[in-house]
Protein backbone atom coordinates (compact mmCIF):
# COMPACT_ATOMS: atom_id res chain seq x y z
CA UNK A 1 0.00 0.00 0.00
CA UNK A 2 2.27 2.94 -1.08
CA UNK A 3 1.02 6.26 -0.64
CA UNK A 4 -2.57 5.24 1.02
CA UNK A 5 -5.80 7.52 0.95
CA UNK A 6 -6.85 8.29 4.32
CA UNK A 7 -10.02 9.06 6.26
CA UNK A 8 -10.35 10.24 9.63
CA UNK A 9 -13.44 9.64 11.70
CA UNK A 10 -14.16 12.78 13.69
CA UNK A 11 -13.16 16.56 13.37
CA UNK A 12 -12.81 16.98 16.42
CA UNK A 13 -9.07 18.16 17.88
CA UNK A 14 -7.19 15.35 17.30
CA UNK A 15 -9.19 14.54 13.88
CA UNK A 16 -8.18 17.49 12.59
CA UNK A 17 -5.20 18.15 13.45
CA UNK A 18 -3.90 14.72 12.43
CA UNK A 19 -5.90 15.28 8.98
CA UNK A 20 -4.26 18.20 8.23
CA UNK A 21 -1.05 16.93 9.23
CA UNK A 22 -1.06 13.84 6.99
CA UNK A 23 -2.29 16.32 4.01
CA UNK A 24 0.32 18.79 4.82
CA UNK A 25 2.69 16.07 3.75
CA UNK A 26 0.98 15.40 0.89
CA UNK A 27 -1.30 12.40 1.41
CA UNK A 28 -5.38 12.17 0.57
CA UNK A 29 -7.27 12.79 3.50
CA UNK A 30 -11.06 12.67 4.08
CA UNK A 31 -12.49 13.74 7.22
CA UNK A 32 -15.96 12.85 8.18
CA UNK A 33 -18.56 14.30 10.45
CA UNK A 34 -22.15 13.91 11.04
CA UNK A 35 -22.67 17.97 11.52
CA UNK A 36 -22.74 19.39 8.33
CA UNK A 37 -21.94 23.12 9.08
CA UNK A 38 -18.86 21.44 10.96
CA UNK A 39 -17.57 19.99 7.49
CA UNK A 40 -19.01 23.39 5.71
CA UNK A 41 -16.58 25.17 7.99
CA UNK A 42 -13.81 22.77 7.45
CA UNK A 43 -14.36 22.52 3.66
CA UNK A 44 -14.13 26.48 3.84
CA UNK A 45 -10.91 26.42 5.46
CA UNK A 46 -11.87 27.56 9.22
CA UNK A 47 -11.38 24.99 11.70
CA UNK A 48 -14.32 24.80 14.31
CA UNK A 49 -12.13 25.13 17.07
CA UNK A 50 -8.55 27.73 17.80
CA UNK A 51 -5.56 26.18 17.24
CA UNK A 52 -2.47 28.11 16.51
CA UNK A 53 -0.69 27.26 12.96
CA UNK A 54 -3.82 25.45 11.75
CA UNK A 55 -6.16 27.83 10.34
CA UNK A 56 -3.74 28.21 7.59
CA UNK A 57 -2.13 24.84 7.18
CA UNK A 58 -6.51 23.75 6.57
CA UNK A 59 -6.73 26.26 4.13
CA UNK A 60 -3.32 25.44 2.01
CA UNK A 61 -4.46 21.78 2.30
CA UNK A 62 -8.19 22.46 1.24
CA UNK A 63 -6.89 24.66 -1.56
CA UNK A 64 -4.17 22.10 -2.64
CA UNK A 65 -7.24 19.53 -2.79
CA UNK A 66 -5.61 17.14 -0.13
CA UNK A 67 -8.26 17.79 2.46
CA UNK A 68 -11.96 17.26 2.47
CA UNK A 69 -14.05 16.85 4.84
CA UNK A 70 -17.82 14.62 4.29
CA UNK A 71 -20.79 13.74 5.91
CA UNK A 72 -20.84 10.21 4.58
CA UNK A 73 -18.73 8.04 6.69
CA UNK A 74 -19.55 4.58 4.18
CA UNK A 75 -17.90 7.60 1.32
CA UNK A 76 -14.59 8.03 3.76
CA UNK A 77 -13.83 4.43 4.48
CA UNK A 78 -14.95 3.47 0.88
CA UNK A 79 -12.21 5.79 -0.82
CA UNK A 80 -9.50 5.11 1.23
CA UNK A 81 -6.93 2.53 2.58
CA UNK A 82 -6.62 3.79 6.25
CA UNK A 83 -9.36 4.56 8.69
CA UNK A 84 -8.51 6.35 11.75
CA UNK A 85 -11.32 6.64 14.63
CA UNK A 86 -10.66 10.27 16.38
CA UNK A 87 -14.15 10.45 18.14
CA UNK A 88 -14.60 11.82 21.08
CA UNK A 89 -15.14 9.68 24.13
CA UNK A 90 -16.30 11.88 27.00
CA UNK A 91 -17.03 10.85 30.36
CA UNK A 92 -19.72 9.50 32.15
CA UNK A 93 -21.24 10.87 35.68
CA UNK A 94 -18.96 8.54 37.72
CA UNK A 95 -15.95 8.89 35.87
CA UNK A 96 -16.06 6.07 33.29
CA UNK A 97 -16.28 6.63 29.56
CA UNK A 98 -19.09 6.96 26.73
CA UNK A 99 -18.41 5.12 24.25
CA UNK A 100 -21.48 5.95 21.92
CA UNK A 101 -19.38 7.77 19.57
CA UNK A 102 -17.05 4.75 19.01
CA UNK A 103 -19.70 2.52 18.92
CA UNK A 104 -21.45 4.38 16.13
CA UNK A 105 -17.88 4.99 14.52
CA UNK A 106 -17.58 0.86 14.35
CA UNK A 107 -20.57 0.49 12.70
CA UNK A 108 -20.70 3.05 10.46
CA UNK A 109 -16.69 1.59 9.53
CA UNK A 110 -17.50 -1.93 9.31
CA UNK A 111 -20.52 -1.82 7.28
CA UNK A 112 -18.26 0.29 4.60
CA UNK A 113 -15.83 -2.66 4.87
CA UNK A 114 -18.65 -5.16 3.83
CA UNK A 115 -18.75 -3.67 0.66
CA UNK A 116 -15.15 -2.93 -0.40
CA UNK A 117 -12.73 -5.96 -1.61
CA UNK A 118 -9.21 -4.48 -1.01
CA UNK A 119 -7.40 -4.60 2.29
CA UNK A 120 -8.22 -1.69 4.91
CA UNK A 121 -6.56 -1.10 7.86
CA UNK A 122 -9.03 0.67 10.44
CA UNK A 123 -6.51 2.59 13.29
CA UNK A 124 -7.77 3.41 16.81
CA UNK A 125 -7.29 6.77 17.93
CA UNK A 126 -9.36 7.77 20.48
CA UNK A 127 -8.82 7.08 24.14
CA UNK A 128 -10.53 4.33 25.36
CA UNK A 129 -9.85 1.82 28.33
CA UNK A 130 -7.81 -1.10 28.11
CA UNK A 131 -9.61 -4.07 26.26
CA UNK A 132 -12.41 -1.42 24.51
CA UNK A 133 -10.52 -2.14 20.87
CA UNK A 134 -10.70 -5.54 21.52
CA UNK A 135 -14.05 -6.52 22.73
CA UNK A 136 -16.58 -3.44 21.65
CA UNK A 137 -14.53 -2.10 18.08
CA UNK A 138 -13.40 -5.41 16.82
CA UNK A 139 -16.51 -7.44 17.29
CA UNK A 140 -18.55 -4.64 16.00
CA UNK A 141 -16.39 -4.62 12.39
CA UNK A 142 -16.72 -7.56 12.23
CA UNK A 143 -20.53 -8.29 12.45
CA UNK A 144 -21.10 -5.01 10.09
CA UNK A 145 -18.91 -6.14 7.37
CA UNK A 146 -19.25 -10.16 7.76
CA UNK A 147 -15.69 -10.29 7.46
CA UNK A 148 -12.92 -11.84 10.29
CA UNK A 149 -10.51 -9.08 12.05
CA UNK A 150 -7.16 -10.04 10.90
CA UNK A 151 -7.48 -11.46 7.39
CA UNK A 152 -9.46 -9.26 5.65
CA UNK A 153 -8.81 -6.00 7.30
CA UNK A 154 -6.82 -4.72 9.96
CA UNK A 155 -6.77 -2.85 13.35
CA UNK A 156 -4.73 -0.97 15.61
CA UNK A 157 -4.36 0.90 18.19
CA UNK A 158 -2.40 3.96 18.05
CA UNK A 159 -2.42 6.78 20.99
CA UNK A 160 -1.72 10.00 20.38
CA UNK A 161 -0.15 12.14 22.65
CA UNK A 162 -1.29 15.53 21.07
CA UNK A 163 -1.32 18.95 23.39
CA UNK A 164 -3.48 21.76 22.52
CA UNK A 165 -1.86 24.69 21.69
CA UNK A 166 1.07 22.81 20.31
CA UNK A 167 -1.32 20.00 18.30
CA UNK A 168 0.72 20.61 14.92
CA UNK A 169 3.98 20.87 16.55
CA UNK A 170 3.46 17.24 17.99
CA UNK A 171 2.22 16.24 15.16
CA UNK A 172 5.21 16.22 13.21
CA UNK A 173 7.78 15.51 16.13
CA UNK A 174 6.11 13.06 18.28
CA UNK A 175 8.27 11.29 20.85
CA UNK A 176 7.03 7.98 20.29
CA UNK A 177 4.62 6.09 18.11
CA UNK A 178 2.86 3.40 20.14
CA UNK A 179 1.29 0.57 17.57
CA UNK A 180 -0.63 -1.91 19.33
CA UNK A 181 -1.89 -4.44 16.66
CA UNK A 182 -4.21 -7.18 16.53
CA UNK A 183 -1.64 -8.56 14.07
CA UNK A 184 1.57 -8.38 12.56
CA UNK A 185 0.71 -7.19 9.16
CA UNK A 186 -1.31 -4.58 10.78
CA UNK A 187 1.07 -2.83 12.50
CA UNK A 188 3.53 -3.44 9.97
CA UNK A 189 1.05 -1.69 7.59
CA UNK A 190 1.16 1.39 10.08
CA UNK A 191 4.82 0.97 11.09
CA UNK A 192 5.45 1.70 7.43
CA UNK A 193 2.72 4.39 6.94
CA UNK A 194 4.61 6.62 9.62
CA UNK A 195 8.21 5.48 8.58
CA UNK A 196 7.30 7.23 4.76
CA UNK A 197 5.10 9.97 7.12
CA UNK A 198 8.05 11.03 9.41
CA UNK A 199 10.67 10.13 7.06
CA UNK A 200 14.41 10.47 8.90
CA UNK A 201 12.61 12.20 11.80
CA UNK A 202 11.05 8.55 12.62
CA UNK A 203 10.85 8.98 16.40
CA UNK A 204 10.91 5.29 18.41
CA UNK A 205 8.53 2.93 17.45
CA UNK A 206 6.82 0.77 19.85
CA UNK A 207 4.88 -1.87 18.50
CA UNK A 208 2.42 -4.29 21.13
CA UNK A 209 -0.92 -5.31 21.48
CA UNK A 210 -3.99 -3.70 21.78
CA UNK A 211 -4.52 -3.01 25.50
CA UNK A 212 -1.12 -1.95 26.31
CA UNK A 213 -1.61 0.76 23.73
CA UNK A 214 -4.44 1.44 25.43
CA UNK A 215 -3.44 1.54 28.83
CA UNK A 216 0.16 3.03 27.79
CA UNK A 217 -2.19 6.45 26.71
CA UNK A 218 -3.68 6.20 30.55
CA UNK A 219 -0.29 5.58 31.98
CA UNK A 220 1.13 9.02 30.49
CA UNK A 221 -1.33 11.00 31.54
CA UNK A 222 -2.11 10.11 34.61
CA UNK A 223 2.02 10.43 35.26
CA UNK A 224 1.40 14.01 34.20
CA UNK A 225 -1.25 14.66 36.43
CA UNK A 226 0.85 12.80 39.46
CA UNK A 227 3.73 15.29 38.79
CA UNK A 228 1.33 17.98 39.02
CA UNK A 229 -0.42 17.01 42.06
CA UNK A 230 2.49 16.19 43.52
CA UNK A 231 4.20 19.50 43.35
CA UNK A 232 0.91 21.45 43.86
CA UNK A 233 1.50 18.61 47.29
CA UNK A 234 5.11 20.51 47.89
CA UNK A 235 3.13 23.72 47.63
CA UNK A 236 1.01 23.36 50.01
CA UNK A 237 3.51 22.29 52.77
CA UNK A 238 6.00 25.36 51.01
CA UNK A 239 2.73 27.20 52.50
CA UNK A 240 3.23 26.36 55.77
CA UNK A 241 6.89 27.09 55.77
CA UNK A 242 7.29 30.83 55.92
CA UNK A 243 10.78 31.01 53.87
CA UNK A 244 10.41 27.91 51.74
CA UNK A 245 9.70 27.97 47.99
CA UNK A 246 7.83 25.65 45.40
CA UNK A 247 9.56 27.06 42.26
CA UNK A 248 12.95 26.66 43.68
CA UNK A 249 12.16 23.64 45.20
CA UNK A 250 10.77 22.59 41.43
CA UNK A 251 13.83 23.71 39.84
CA UNK A 252 16.33 22.09 42.74
CA UNK A 253 14.62 18.58 41.71
CA UNK A 254 13.83 18.83 38.31
CA UNK A 255 17.56 19.32 37.29
CA UNK A 256 17.62 15.86 38.55
CA UNK A 257 17.55 14.20 35.25
CA UNK A 258 15.44 10.81 36.43
CA UNK A 259 12.55 13.68 37.21
CA UNK A 260 13.13 16.47 35.47
CA UNK A 261 11.47 19.88 35.49
CA UNK A 262 8.97 19.77 33.27
CA UNK A 263 5.00 19.86 34.45
CA UNK A 264 6.60 20.96 37.54
CA UNK A 265 4.86 24.11 38.03
CA UNK A 266 2.54 24.25 41.03
CA UNK A 267 -0.60 26.50 40.95
CA UNK A 268 -4.26 25.69 40.17
CA UNK A 269 -3.88 22.37 38.96
CA UNK A 270 -4.77 20.27 36.05
CA UNK A 271 -7.57 20.97 34.11
CA UNK A 272 -8.76 20.81 30.26
CA UNK A 273 -10.45 17.74 28.10
CA UNK A 274 -8.06 15.20 28.88
CA UNK A 275 -5.82 14.82 32.42
CA UNK A 276 -9.52 15.18 34.40
CA UNK A 277 -11.40 12.60 32.45
CA UNK A 278 -8.41 10.09 31.78
CA UNK A 279 -7.82 9.77 35.41
CA UNK A 280 -10.73 9.94 36.41
CA UNK A 281 -11.46 7.14 33.61
CA UNK A 282 -8.40 5.17 34.53
CA UNK A 283 -9.35 5.41 38.62
CA UNK A 284 -13.06 4.39 37.71
CA UNK A 285 -11.79 1.47 35.44
CA UNK A 286 -9.40 0.35 37.90
CA UNK A 287 -12.13 -0.13 40.74
CA UNK A 288 -15.10 -1.21 38.71
CA UNK A 289 -13.92 -3.26 36.17
CA UNK A 290 -10.90 -4.74 37.39
CA UNK A 291 -11.19 -4.48 41.64
CA UNK A 292 -8.47 -2.68 42.44
CA UNK A 293 -7.77 0.16 44.63
CA UNK A 294 -5.96 2.48 42.76
CA UNK A 295 -4.81 4.47 46.03
CA UNK A 296 -1.94 6.78 44.23
CA UNK A 297 -4.22 7.87 41.52
CA UNK A 298 -7.36 8.69 43.65
CA UNK A 299 -5.30 10.96 45.98
CA UNK A 300 -3.98 12.68 42.70
CA UNK A 301 -7.66 13.56 41.80
CA UNK A 302 -7.69 14.47 45.34
CA UNK A 303 -5.18 16.98 45.76
CA UNK A 304 -6.22 19.02 42.59
CA UNK A 305 -9.99 19.41 43.22
CA UNK A 306 -8.54 20.82 46.54
CA UNK A 307 -6.39 23.49 44.83
CA UNK A 308 -9.34 25.51 44.04
CA UNK A 309 -10.28 25.75 47.73
CA UNK A 310 -7.04 26.90 48.53
CA UNK A 311 -6.64 29.69 45.87
CA UNK A 312 -10.28 30.73 47.26
CA UNK A 313 -9.04 30.98 51.05
CA UNK A 314 -5.72 32.47 50.00
CA UNK A 315 -8.20 35.18 48.15
CA UNK A 316 -10.32 35.58 51.17
CA UNK A 317 -6.77 35.99 53.09
CA UNK A 318 -5.91 38.99 50.89
CA UNK A 319 -9.47 40.91 50.82
CA UNK A 320 -11.92 39.14 53.74
CA UNK A 321 -15.58 37.52 53.09
CA UNK A 322 -15.92 37.47 49.20
CA UNK A 323 -19.22 38.46 49.45
CA UNK A 324 -20.13 41.83 47.13
CA UNK A 325 -16.72 41.81 46.75
CA UNK A 326 -15.75 42.31 42.90
CA UNK A 327 -13.17 39.49 41.64
CA UNK A 328 -11.05 40.15 38.37
CA UNK A 329 -10.23 36.72 36.74
CA UNK A 330 -7.24 36.71 34.45
CA UNK A 331 -7.46 33.46 31.95
CA UNK A 332 -10.46 31.79 31.27
CA UNK A 333 -8.83 28.92 28.58
CA UNK A 334 -7.40 25.81 30.87
CA UNK A 335 -4.21 26.58 29.33
CA UNK A 336 -2.61 29.45 26.70
CA UNK A 337 -3.03 29.15 23.42
CA UNK A 338 -6.01 27.74 22.92
CA UNK A 339 -9.79 28.82 23.99
CA UNK A 340 -10.96 25.59 25.16
CA UNK A 341 -12.80 25.95 28.82
CA UNK A 342 -13.41 22.25 29.58
CA UNK A 343 -12.70 21.40 32.57
CA UNK A 344 -10.66 24.59 32.77
CA UNK A 345 -9.39 25.56 36.59
CA UNK A 346 -11.62 29.22 36.01
CA UNK A 347 -14.73 28.04 35.71
CA UNK A 348 -14.85 26.33 39.25
CA UNK A 349 -13.43 29.26 40.53
CA UNK A 350 -16.37 31.49 38.81
CA UNK A 351 -18.84 29.16 40.19
CA UNK A 352 -17.63 29.07 43.61
CA UNK A 353 -17.52 33.18 43.45
CA UNK A 354 -20.55 32.89 41.99
CA UNK A 355 -21.71 30.75 45.28
CA UNK A 356 -19.74 32.93 47.74
CA UNK A 357 -21.83 36.31 46.44
CA UNK A 358 -18.85 38.15 44.50
CA UNK A 359 -19.05 40.35 41.19
CA UNK A 360 -17.06 38.61 38.46
CA UNK A 361 -15.24 39.88 35.37
CA UNK A 362 -13.38 38.15 33.90
CA UNK A 363 -11.11 38.81 30.67
CA UNK A 364 -8.84 35.62 28.23
CA UNK A 365 -7.20 36.59 25.04
CA UNK A 366 -9.55 34.05 23.28
CA UNK A 367 -11.60 32.52 25.12
CA UNK A 368 -14.57 35.00 25.81
CA UNK A 369 -16.88 33.86 23.23
CA UNK A 370 -16.70 29.76 24.76
CA UNK A 371 -17.09 31.73 28.79
CA UNK A 372 -19.84 34.12 27.30
CA UNK A 373 -22.37 30.67 26.33
CA UNK A 374 -21.36 29.20 29.76
CA UNK A 375 -21.99 31.80 32.43
CA UNK A 376 -23.99 34.50 30.24
CA UNK A 377 -25.29 37.03 31.68
CA UNK A 378 -23.74 35.79 35.25
CA UNK A 379 -20.11 37.58 34.90
CA UNK A 380 -19.33 40.48 33.04
CA UNK A 381 -16.28 40.23 30.40
CA UNK A 382 -13.54 42.41 29.94
CA UNK A 383 -11.93 43.69 26.85
CA UNK A 384 -8.22 43.53 28.38
CA UNK A 385 -6.35 42.44 31.17
CA UNK A 386 -6.00 46.51 32.13
CA UNK A 387 -10.48 46.40 31.70
CA UNK A 388 -10.42 43.76 33.82
CA UNK A 389 -8.26 45.24 36.90
CA UNK A 390 -10.36 48.47 36.85
CA UNK A 391 -12.36 48.91 40.08
CA UNK A 392 -11.58 45.36 41.22
CA UNK A 393 -10.90 44.10 44.97
CA UNK A 394 -8.94 40.81 43.93
CA UNK A 395 -7.61 39.46 40.97
CA UNK A 396 -7.20 35.63 40.78
CA UNK A 397 -4.92 34.41 38.04
CA UNK A 398 -5.89 30.94 36.42
CA UNK A 399 -4.21 30.73 33.06
CA UNK A 400 -0.75 31.84 32.15
CA UNK A 401 -0.79 33.77 29.09
CA UNK A 402 1.90 35.45 27.83
CA UNK A 403 0.23 38.90 27.94
CA UNK A 404 -0.04 38.39 31.81
CA UNK A 405 3.37 37.75 32.16
CA UNK A 406 3.85 41.60 30.84
CA UNK A 407 1.42 42.99 33.62
CA UNK A 408 3.42 45.42 36.05
CA UNK A 409 2.69 45.61 39.98
CA UNK A 410 1.73 49.40 38.69
CA UNK A 411 -1.08 48.04 36.33
CA UNK A 412 -2.55 46.08 39.65
CA UNK A 413 -1.95 49.05 41.64
CA UNK A 414 -3.02 51.71 39.83
CA UNK A 415 -6.12 50.02 38.17
CA UNK A 416 -7.95 47.77 40.92
CA UNK A 417 -9.68 49.10 43.58
CA UNK A 418 -7.95 47.24 46.44
CA UNK A 419 -4.67 45.64 45.02
CA UNK A 420 -4.69 42.18 45.67
CA UNK A 421 -3.53 39.42 43.88
CA UNK A 422 -3.74 35.83 43.30
CA UNK A 423 -1.33 34.57 41.28
CA UNK A 424 -2.74 31.11 40.52
CA UNK A 425 -0.11 29.90 38.16
CA UNK A 426 2.75 31.73 40.18
CA UNK A 427 3.88 34.02 36.98
CA UNK A 428 5.13 36.43 38.93
CA UNK A 429 7.85 37.25 41.48
CA UNK A 430 6.19 37.91 44.63
CA UNK A 431 8.55 38.89 46.40
CA UNK A 432 9.34 41.76 44.44
CA UNK A 433 6.01 42.53 43.62
CA UNK A 434 4.92 42.84 47.45
CA UNK A 435 8.40 44.70 47.99
CA UNK A 436 7.75 47.11 45.37
CA UNK A 437 4.18 48.46 45.73
CA UNK A 438 3.30 46.91 49.21
CA UNK A 439 0.39 44.99 47.90
CA UNK A 440 -1.28 41.87 48.71
CA UNK A 441 0.22 39.31 46.27
CA UNK A 442 0.27 35.99 46.97
CA UNK A 443 0.76 32.35 45.19
CA UNK A 444 -0.37 29.05 45.93
CA UNK A 445 3.34 27.40 47.52
CA UNK A 446 4.50 30.77 48.61
C1 LIG B 1 -2.59 16.38 27.60
C2 LIG B 1 -1.25 15.68 27.40
O1 LIG B 1 -0.19 16.56 27.78
C3 LIG B 1 -1.08 15.26 25.93
O2 LIG B 1 0.14 14.52 25.78
C4 LIG B 1 -2.27 14.37 25.53
O3 LIG B 1 -2.21 13.99 24.17
C5 LIG B 1 -3.55 15.15 25.74
O4 LIG B 1 -3.64 15.54 27.13
C6 LIG B 1 -4.68 14.23 25.37
O5 LIG B 1 -4.90 13.24 26.07
O6 LIG B 1 -5.30 14.43 24.31
P1 LIG B 1 -3.47 18.87 27.12
O7 LIG B 1 -4.76 18.44 27.71
O8 LIG B 1 -3.47 19.64 25.86
O9 LIG B 1 -2.53 17.59 26.85
O10 LIG B 1 -2.75 19.77 28.20
P2 LIG B 1 -1.44 19.74 29.10
O11 LIG B 1 -0.40 20.56 28.48
O12 LIG B 1 -1.08 18.34 29.46
O13 LIG B 1 -1.98 20.51 30.40
C7 LIG B 1 -3.04 19.95 31.17
C8 LIG B 1 -3.32 20.80 32.38
O14 LIG B 1 -2.25 20.69 33.32
C9 LIG B 1 -3.48 22.30 32.12
O15 LIG B 1 -4.60 22.78 32.83
C10 LIG B 1 -2.21 22.92 32.67
O16 LIG B 1 -2.40 24.24 33.14
C11 LIG B 1 -1.89 21.97 33.82
N1 LIG B 1 -0.46 21.96 34.20
C12 LIG B 1 0.49 21.55 33.30
C13 LIG B 1 -0.09 22.35 35.48
O17 LIG B 1 -0.94 22.71 36.31
N2 LIG B 1 1.24 22.31 35.82
C14 LIG B 1 2.19 21.91 34.95
O18 LIG B 1 3.38 21.88 35.34
C15 LIG B 1 1.81 21.52 33.66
Amino acid sequence: MSNPAISIIGTGFVGLCTGVGFASKGYQVTTSTHDPEKAALINSGVPPFYEPGLEKLLQKTVRDGRLKCVVDQEEAVLSTDLTFVAVGTPSLPHGGIDLKYVERAAHEIGEALGRKDSYHLVIMKSTVVPETTEKVLKPTLERESQKQCGIRFGLCMNPEFLREGSALHDTFYPDRVIIGEVDKESGETLERFYRDFYAEKMPPAIRTNLATAELIKYANNSFLATKISFINEIANICNKIPEADVKTVAEGIGLDRRINKRFLNAGLGYGGSCLPKDVDALVSHSKKCLRYEPQLLSAVVGVNSNQIDRAIQLARKTVGDLKGKRIAILGLAFKPETDDMREAVSIRIIKKLLSEGSEVVAYDPVAVSNARSLFKEAIQYADSAIECLKGADCCILTTEWEEFKKLKPKDFVQNMNNPALVDGRRIYNHEEFRKEMGFAAIGLGD
